[in-house]
C-alpha cells in the first residue's frame, strides 16, 4: 500500500478520537476504513451506560460504509488509548471487530495498528484472525 495513503488513514483515525463517546472507559479509539472505491469511512467508539451496547470504532466505520451500500474494502487504520495518554500504544482490534472484518473482507485486507503517522504495524486479515469463520462456511 502507498505510504502516503497509510499516513492519511492514520491521520483520519487519530482525528476521530476527538468524537469518541467514552464516559466510562475514557479509552478513545478512532478508525479509518478504506473502501475499494477509494472512499474512506471513519469511526469512533461509542459507549453506553448499559455497557454491552458499546460499539467499537472499527465497527462504527464498517457499519457507516455498509449502510451506504459499500461492502468491499482494502484496509483499516486503528488508533486508540486512554484519553489523557501523552503517547499512544498499539491498539489491536477486538475479536468482535475482527469477525465483522471477516464478513466483508478478503485475505488481502490490511489491518494497520498505529501509534502515530510514522509508527505502525500492518497485518493481513488472516494474520489478524486465523482460521476465520466467514460467509463461505455457510454455503456447503
Ligand atoms: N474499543 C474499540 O473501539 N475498538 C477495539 O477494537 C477495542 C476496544 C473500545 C471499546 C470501549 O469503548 C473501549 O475501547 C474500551 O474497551
Amino acid at each position: 500500500m502507498d505510504e502516503s495513503l497509510i499516513k492519511e488513514l492514520i491521520r483520519k483515525a487519530l482525528d476521530m478520537r476527538a468524537f469518541s463517546y467514552t464516559p466510562y472507559s475514557k479509552f478513545k479509539v478512532g478508525a479509518a476504513l478504506l473502501a475499494k472505491n477509494g472512499k474512506i469511512y471513519t469511526g469512533c467508539n461509542i459507549e453506553n451506560a448499559a455497557y454491552t451496547p458499546t460499539n467499537c470504532a472499527e465497527r462504527t466505520a464498517f457499519f457507516k460504509a455498509v449502510s451506504e451500500g459499500v461492502k468491499e474494502f482494502k484496509a483499516i487504520a486503528i488508533v486508540g488509548g486512554p484519553e489523557d495518554a501523552a503517547e499512544l500504544e498499539f491498539c489491536p482490534p477486538c475479536g468482535v471487530c475482527r469477525q465483522v472484518m471477516s464478513e466483508f473482507c478478503d485475505n488481502d485486507f490490511i489491518v494497520i495498528c498505529a501509534k502515530s503517522e510514522t509508527e505502525y504495524r500492518k497485518y493481513t486479515l488472516p494474520e489478524s484472525l486465523p482460521d476465520r469463520f466467514g460467509p463461505n462456511d455457510l454455503l456447503s
